[in-house]
């Protein structure tokens, strides 16, 4: 009687396709490059995750195998793969990725080409900024609701790109878009952790600015507790802002952070995906932001229901931050604008 009972009131219920239309949910993620260093790991952690119900692989090549090969792990999300669709009729070009997309509430996007030794993220600009503007396209036609979430680098000028295409569209919503910066606040965490023989859990540093070199800021001043001679705060500051170089370094030509990548681009995705179903989560993101001269910029934000719901006063810089501070806004400006002009141009 009870499985019967059961059945017929989910018979009843109305049929239920996102998040936003009511509180018994159902949340669709995609993860665009999601046959990559980082894509893979990224939708493991996304597959094992309580708070996605269906996982949406897509990518150029690759998807259909990570999504059978997820489908097995007994978790609760569904698991979809798939590549763009060869041009042939009834299929158009873009009908993998409607599919991969359709119905999305979080679209994360890890494609693109990672650094070798000695590249500069805004080296990539040239071969990821058109994957990114592609990618986006889609998501203006085919998900224009849903958070956007961007790992592609160079952060600081893809962003901007996003929010161009989806203006073009006429779908931009500043709430709904942003480049993911979790991972700086983790080296951050992990930098402090280690050097207070604290456990890095219990950090939370406040990182701004941007996703590259001196535009990112970590405000070690605010961590209660922790002490630094000034060469220690200069060493843990450089660290911090140049920690992705030590991994492309390690990895010797076989690209950057993929793994600790894929952990904070599922740690951004769960706290988005929870802020949807209506907790309140204060993480640090890259947004429009009208806190500096910068349009986009990296700070604690709160995200609620409908994503971005405020963006959080930054309070007074140390001297030392603020010497930083002067000498990231000249460079994240230009790669901001660098962005603006690609699609405008
Ligand atoms: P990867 O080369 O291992 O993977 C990239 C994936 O993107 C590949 O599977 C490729 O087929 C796919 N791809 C390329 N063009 C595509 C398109 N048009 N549509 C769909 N998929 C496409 O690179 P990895 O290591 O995963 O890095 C990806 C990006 O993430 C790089 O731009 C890297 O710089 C960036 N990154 C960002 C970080 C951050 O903190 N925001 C940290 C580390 C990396």
């Amino acid at each position: 009687f009870n499985s019967l009972a059961t059945k017929t009131i989910s018979a009843l219920r109305p049929a239920v396709r996102s998040i936003h239309s009511t509180a018994s949910q159902n949340a669709k993620v995609a993860v665009l490059g999601a046959a990559g260093g980082i894509g893979q790991p990224l939708s493991l952690l996304c597959k094992l995750s309580p708070e996605v119900d269906e996982l949406s692989c897509y990518d150029i090549v690759g998807t259909p195998g990570v999504a059978a090969d997820l489908s097995h792990i007994p978790s609760k999300s569904s698991t979809l793969g798939r590549l763009p669709s060869p041009v042939k009729w009834p299929m158009g070009p873009n009908d993998g990725l409607k599919e991969a997309l359709e119905g999305s509430d979080v679209v994360v996007i890890p494609a693109g080409v990672p650094r070798k030794p000695g590249m500069t993220r805004d080296d990539l600009f040239n071969t990821n900024a058109s994957i990114v503007q592609t990618l986006v396209e889609g998501c203006a036609k085919f998900c224009p609701d849903a958070m956007i979430a961007i790992i592609s680098n160079p952060v600081n000028s893809t962003v901007p790109i996003a929010a161009e295409v989806l203006k073009k569209h006429g779908v931009y919503n500043p709430k709904k878009l942003a480049g993911v910066t979790t991972l700086d606040v983790c080296r951050a965490n992990t930098f402090v952790g280690n050097h207070m023989g604290w456990d890095p859990k219990d950090v939370d540093v406040t990182v701004i600015g941007g996703h590259a070199g001196i535009t990112i800021l970590p405000l070690f001043s605010r961590v209660d507790g922790a002490k630094f001679t000034d060469d220690e705060l200069e060493a843990i500051t450089v660290r911090t802002q140049f920690g992705g170089d030590e991994v492309v370094a390690a990895k010797a030509g076989a690209g950057s952070a993929t793994l600790s990548m894929a952990y904070a681009g599922y740690l951004f995705t769960e706290n988005v995906l929870k802020a949807l179903r209506g907790e309140e989560i204060t993480q640090c993101a890259f947004v429009e932001s009208n806190l500096t001269e910068a349009q986009y910029f990296a700070s604690p934000v709160k995200f609620g229901k409908n994503g971005v719901e405020e963006i959080l006063p930054l309070g007074e810089l140390s001297a030392y931050e603020k010497q930083w501070f002067d000498k990231m806004m000249p460079e994240l400006k230009k790669q901001i604008q660098k962005g603006v002009d690609f699609v405008k141009k």
